[in-house]
């Protein structure tokens, strides 16, 4: 595996593959892989002449500074890791790389309520964030394809109204999201956890399966209050919005008449650790 931190070494890398018009698999990540990440990684490298994983902590994503100084990092293990797996190339910038001189030039594009509700409204600039990133990561990659799990469900509405909107020619492939066996969605913020937190965050998952049982039966406002009451009947847990919206404008819902384009979303606090999870409540 070739191991850049450089945009001019990937670049001179990347140049003769993609003259030959190689088709280049790319997956961006904040590190602290998981088997979410390879999952993605393994996708990318059954579709792609070449993939390539960045590893990059995103300093103007994170609106709170403790969240971005306690995210986990370890660039060794997880360099060992996509390299057991056959990944073809990692990009791994320093930040003064992608914001030299930590100047972020501004991104002239609005999202609409896309990043005012759920994520955008409790993070607010996190979605904008997130964007300026990943489309100066596409300039460097050039990819054909770009990989996203279906757990930042928000985020992936982002990125697709990015590249429509911007006329990437990237294609954005959503992967199923990838649970424990106890269900909980795999998330780097995980390993945050205590034993006693770990052992009850599978609660939420399981709260979003019983929502998903309910639709129809109940009206939305009192399925939402339902699966709030739910979660916090455990005492560590603390909801900060349990939603239910349209799948494409995401968009809270006020009734059921377009149950068959509904998603549930959470999320929640457990101790200090803010975990996020969704459910496609349609399928
Ligand atoms: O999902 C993530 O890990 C990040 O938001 C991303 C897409 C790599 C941008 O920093």
């Amino acid at each position: 595996m070739k191991h850049f931190t450089t945009i001019k070494e990937i670049s001179t890398y990347l140049k003769p593959g993609q003259k030959q018009g190689l088709e280049i698999g790319f997956v961006p990540t904040m590190g602290a892989l998981h088997e979410g990440h390879l999952t993605l990684i393994r996708r990318s490298k059954a579709e792609n002449d070449l993939t390539i994983c960045s590893i990059f902590v995103n300093p103007i994503q994170f609106n709170n500074k403790e969240d971005l100084e306690k995210y986990p990092r370890n660039l060794v293990r997880d360099a060992k890791i996509l390299e057991e797996l056959g990944c073809d190339v990692l990009f791994s910038p320093e930040s003064g790389e992608i914001y030299p001189d930590g100047h972020t030039e501004p991104l002239d594009l609005e999202f609409g309520m896309l990043d005012k509700v759920m994520e955008g409204k409790f993070r607010p600039g996190h979605f904008r964030g997130v964007a300026i990133v990943v489309k100066k990561l596409f300039d460097i990659v050039y990819p054909s394809r770009a990989y996203f799990g279906k757990k930042d469900f928000q985020q992936l509405a982002i990125i697709r109204y990015l590249v429509q909107t911007l006329k990437i020619p990237v294609q954005i492939i959503a992967c199923e999201t990838v649970r424990e066996d106890d269900g909980l969605a795999m998330s780097s913020r995980n390993m945050r956890l205590t034993i006693a937190e770990r052992q009850i965050a599978p609660i939420i998952y399981q709260v979003l399966c019983k929502a998903k049982e309910k639709v129809g039966k109940l009206p939305v406002w009192e399925l939402k209050e339902w699966a709030i009451k739910k979660i916090q009947t455990n005492p560590e847990m603390r909801v900060e919005y349990f939603e239910i919206g349209d799948r494409e404008s995401l968009l809270p819902l006020e009734n059921w008449s377009h149950k068959n384009r509904a998603v549930a979303f959470t999320a929640v606090f457990l101790g200090d650790v803010r975990l996020i999870d969704n459910i496609e409540l349609f399928s």
